[in-house]
């Protein structure tokens, strides 16, 4: 497997999409403690980038992917998404859950025009679209089911289809795979990877899965201590597209067996 230097320059020159500068956050509990989960967070993600993050259950990842959402303000620093400070959530940063979380009511299709529909963009165009979504995610001649006529997988596609709908340059995406058996947690990767060739989205991606985070992005970054900070940036210089028989190549088994130590 060839290392691929490339992708680090092209999108480098676009410019980022996301910079998380100084960012620290702590809470105060009842006994009005203070608890700083994490500080000093540094690192850009460049437009089109696939940006993994990983750390010990309990270091903040959430929390992190929460205040880039705008869920939750930071104790100090700042986050830019194109060169914007954040304040509040926005259409301009799509979140993607663990749990599909789909209406229940609502057809495959209905589920995927809900986001356009708030956000009033064009029916017409929404609705071919999102024609052209479900097909894209596998799910040709399932627009008119319900959710639960759907299986675990194919409920996570409609997820994933209804989150490219409302077109947000930045996907965050929250261990979105880790309740899923390992075959339909393969094929959502195999997924996740095409469509994310296809719509070229800024993606920041939490998982605990270390061939997941090497297999899916551009740089993972390793989150460490109490309080966490930014021990590592990894860089994965493989071509794409990728296949999943990456695992077995030299320099994957070198780079895991990195993080796994980093991670210890
Ligand atoms: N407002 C809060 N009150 C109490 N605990 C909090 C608060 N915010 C975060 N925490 C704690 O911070 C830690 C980080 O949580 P989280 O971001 O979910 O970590 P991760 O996703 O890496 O597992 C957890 O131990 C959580 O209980
Ligand atoms: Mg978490």
């Amino acid at each position: 497997m060839k290392a691929q230097n490339m992708s680090e320059t092209y999108k480098r020159d676009q410019g980022p999409s996301l910079e998380i500068k100084d960012v620290t956050y702590e809470y105060v509990s009842e006994h009005s403690e203070r608890t700083r989960i994490f500080e000093d967070i540094n690192f850009d993600i460049a437009k089109r980038e696939f940006v993994s993050v990983m750390g010990t259950s309990g270091c903040g990842k959430s929390t992190l992917l929460n205040i880039i959402a705008g869920f939750l303000p930071c104790t100090s620093g700042e986050v830019l998404v194109s060169g914007e400070p954040i304040t509040a959530p926005g259409p301009d940063r799509a979140m993607v859950l663990q749990k599909p979380a789909l209406f229940p009511w609502f057809t495959a299709l209905k589920n995927v025009l809900f986001g356009p529909t708030a956000l009033g963009f064009d029916k017409e165009t929404s609705y071919r679209q999102a024609v052209e979504l479900l097909r894209e995610v596998g799910l040709a001649g399932y627009e008119n089911n319900l959710p639960h006529e759907l299986s675990g997988g194919m409920q996570h596609r409609v997820a994933l289809a209804r989150t490219l709908a409302i077109k947000a340059p930045v996907l965050l995406m929250d261990e979105p795979f880790a309740a899923l058996d390992a075959q339909t947690r393969q094929s959502m990767q195999d997924l996740l990877l095409r469509v994310w060739e296809n719509h070229q989205s800024t993606v920041f991606f939490v998982t605990h899965d270390i061939e997941e985070a090497l297999l899916l992005s551009d740089r993972v970054v390793i989150l460490k201590g109490r309080p966490a900070r930014i021990v590592e940036i990894i860089n994965s210089p493989f071509v794409r597209p990728r296949e999943s028989e990456l695992i077995l190549d030299p320099t994957f088994v070198e780079l895991r067996g990195r993080i796994r130590s980093l991670l210890r």
